[in-house]
């Protein structure tokens, strides 16, 4: 199910021109926690649901070696293309079947996915596949993004909110996970060591083209495009529109900014106690 909502071409290569890579302030918090919890040496980083790797690519500085994973293949196909170097390697696979050794991986990441998996065997298969005090990364921004531009920001953000509200119609039932700030994934993590984050994550530059590919990146977009494609046009095109109205401007290309809010559940594989005969 979850696969199929990011399996088309069209879809994935929007995902490649359109998606951003997670900001400075979650990587500082994830490898802050991962040095804490675990410390060097770093020898391998699992992200899974990588998309089109533009997650996967900001780990490879870290590590010796980087594996991204996706259960859709035209998404890995696009990763391939992009955001290739000797130290990563992907594949296509399940999170909840994923083809590392037990006991082998210092840090998983899952950044905007882990809300699709199958959670109690993705669960299982983190408590497998993790060394010991190896860590964990589940990540996502919440549905509350802010536009900021002059001194129509709040204005902006109401009508991106009013097209957000069509679209949440079209949104699959796992979209409860994400309202829910990730409690079900924290309530979930089979380690004692776990901790939930929420913070503001910065500003990510757009333009008002950019923004309307952001959107349309959106499984709920493409979920309404193929059940209405007219409605969806129009709606695209209204919310285009308004936005350059409201902007006082013409051209597509106008920047402007999207403010996040994230969060992220971290967790530490601590060794089992062993328990005297
Ligand atoms: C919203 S995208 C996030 C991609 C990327 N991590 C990013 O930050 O842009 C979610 C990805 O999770 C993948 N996915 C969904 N369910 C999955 C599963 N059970 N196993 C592996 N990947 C899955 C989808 O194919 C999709 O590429």
């Amino acid at each position: 199910m979850s696969a199929q909502l990011f399996e088309g071409k069209d879809h994935a290569a929007l995902y490649q021109k359109h998606r951003f890579p997670p900001p400075k302030e979650l990587l500082n918090i994830i490898f802050s926690y991962l040095e804490e919890k675990k410390g060097k040496p770093y020898d391998l980083a699992v992200d899974v649901g990588c998309g089109s790797g533009q997650s996967t690519q900001v780990l490879v500085p870290h590590f010796a070696r980087v594996l991204g994973t996706d259960i859709s293949e035209a998404q890995i196909q696009q990763a391939k293309q992009t955001h290739n170097s000797s130290q990563v390697s992907y594949c296509v696979c399940p999170a909840e079947a994923l083809p590392v050794e037990d006991g082998s991986v210092d840090l998983l990441t899952a950044f905007v996915a882990a809300h699709w998996f199958d959670m109690q065997p993705f669960m299982r298969e983190l408590e497998r596949v993790l060394k010991p005090r190896g860590c964990v990364s589940l990540s996502t921004y919440s549905p509350k993004m802010r536009i900021r531009y002059g001194n129509c920001s709040e204005a902006l953000t109401g009508i991106f909110r009013e097209t957000q509200d069509v679209l949440n119609k079209y949104a699959n039932e796992k979209i409860h996970v994400i309202l829910s700030e990730y409690q079900e994934i924290l309530d979930l993590v089979p380690f004692p060591d776990k901790k939930r984050v929420i913070f503001q994550g910065g500003e990510v530059s757009f333009t008002v083209a950019g923004l309307m590919g952001f959107l349309q990146s959106f499984s709920m977009f493409q979920t309404f495009k193929n059940a209405q494609p007219e409605a969806a046009e129009a709606l695209l095109h209204q919310t285009q529109s308004r936005f350059l109205e409201t902007m006082k401007v013409s051209s597509l290309e106008t920047p402007l900014a999207i403010i996040f809010e994230y969060v992220c559940v971290l967790a530490c594989k601590t060794p089992k106690e062993k328990v005297e005969p």
